[in-house]
């Protein structure tokens, strides 16, 4: 057994582990100062002073640096072919993401540079995000496919995924996502495609077991809200968890669906109305918040976060880092986008980022620093957690632990 024991913490802050009273949007702030890890868990959190046993352990002294749990950033698009910045020249000189897509931008423009990329491609390019990701604070990353949309293109994102987890420190969580678009020639045959969604796709995914869960993109133009139904109907039937990209420039009714489907999360839910409010509530739907997109895409309307706070729904935040409506990795800046744009509180925003992301991923051993929790564990060069939200655009995460080993320190990857 390896144990290691993080001595001379400034401060702890972290949501209180899963149970049946956990408040909502609160954290705890134990009166501690040292953690001690076992292999990939914490197994005490207390005062030096107090410490049990002997001390074995490999001690590192965190100079009064402070911890909170490792970010989860629970939806995310990390493997792609090729970066899409001609795109975004065209966005700042007027052009709408929409008016992209719609000339044979935007995902259908990733899908070409994928069909012509190796696996070993895939996983080469997205390595330096999850670097970047790993640097930043995130220790859990949601990986989608999406942008294959042949059964070849979306097994090889899939296998890709499989490899980078295998390899990288980062716990990848993969999504399979092949209805992010309908493929050009399938836009006046939706039932054709829908087809080799449902009778080779979702079987092949299962059986190689490349997938946790399924998503879709539920939009005026995509999927509609009955073909969304139908695919991830099948979807549940074949064991995976479901996902919605829900009411993000029309109010389509994806996340109504999502509640009555029993999906983990809707996500994105700039257009969520009332109703849609109250279904997710009743059902335990997960609200997944996408501040970083909503920034790069200047969206007009933000989701109704104070009334889903209200209403009891678990908000989890994420970056929904992609080449088209979000390049950014890092989940300080969705923190930061997350106080600014949905005016939540700097508390607020870490419990999204780490309980209710973990809600969204439908995990319960990380999210909180506890005994038991997996020790997944974030060091912040700061005097106090509510500087994570208003000190923007550095790192200032200087220390990460995964699963009990240190694999950044000083700000740098390490082991
Ligand atoms: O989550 N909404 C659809 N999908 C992505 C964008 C994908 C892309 O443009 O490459 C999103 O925002
Ligand atoms: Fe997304």
């Amino acid at each position: 057994m390896s144990r290691t024991l993080l001595t001379n913490i400034g401060w702890i802050t972290t949501p209180h582990a899963p149970g049946k009273n956990r408040p909502l949007y609160k954290l705890d702030q134990p009166d501690a100062d040292t953690i001690l890890l076992e292999d990939e868990t914490i197994h005490w959190i207390g005062k030096a002073a107090d410490l049990p046993g002997g001390t074995d352990a490999r001690i590192i002294d965190l100079q009064g640096r402070g911890v909170t749990p490792g970010l989860i950033d629970f939806h995310a698009h990390p493997v792609f072919a090729a970066t899409r910045e001609a795109e975004f020249q065209l966005r700042t000189a007027g052009a709408s993401y929409a008016d992209i897509a719609a000339a044979g931008g935007g995902i259908i423009n990733s899908t070409k540079k994928v069909a012509v990329a190796s696996e070993q491609e895939l996983v080469n390019h997205a390595r330096p995000f999850l670097d970047n990701a790993l640097t930043h604070g995130t220790t859990t990353l949601e990986a989608k496919s999406g942008y294959g949309l042949t059964v070849e293109g979306e097994l090889k994102l899939l296998r890709a995924i499989r490899a980078l987890g295998n390899d990288h420190p980062l716990d990848l969580v993969p999504t399979f996502l092949g209805a992010h678009e309908y493929p050009l020639e399938y836009r006046d045959d939706h039932e054709a495609y829908i087809k080799i969604l449902i009778k080779e796709m979702i079987p092949k995914v299962v059986e190689e077991g490349l997938a946790e869960a399924c998503d879709i993109f539920c939009e005026t133009g995509v999927y509609s809200v009955e073909e969304a139904r139908r695919i991830l109907t099948i979807a549940r039937e074949h064991g995976l968890k479901l996902k919605v990209h829900a009411d993000q420039l029309t109010p389509l009714g994806g996340s109504k669906l999502a509640a009555e489907l029993g999906a983990l999360s809707a996500d994105h839910i700039e257009y969520l109305d009332d109703e849609g409010i109250e279904a997710m509530a009743d059902a335990g739907t997960v609200a997944g918040l996408l501040p970083v997109a909503a920034h790069f895409l200047r969206m007009k309307e933000d989701p109704p976060v104070r009334n889903l706070i209200e209403r009891g729904v678990v908000c989890a935040l994420a970056t929904d880092f992609n080449p088209g409506s979000a390049m950014c990795e890092n989940m300080q800046m969705a923190i930061h986008l997350a106080a600014i744009r949905f005016r939540v509180s700097a508390e607020e925003a870490l419990w999204m980022a780490t309980a209710g992301s973990a809600a969204g991923l439908g995990i319960t051993d990380r999210g909180y620093l506890a005994p038991g929790g997996l020790a997944d564990i974030a060091v912040w060069n700061t005097p106090s957690f509510e500087m994570i939200p208003y000190h923007f655009g550095i790192n200032q995460v200087v220390g990460v632990f995964k699963r009990g080993t240190l694999v950044v320190q000083e700000g740098r990857r390490v082991g």
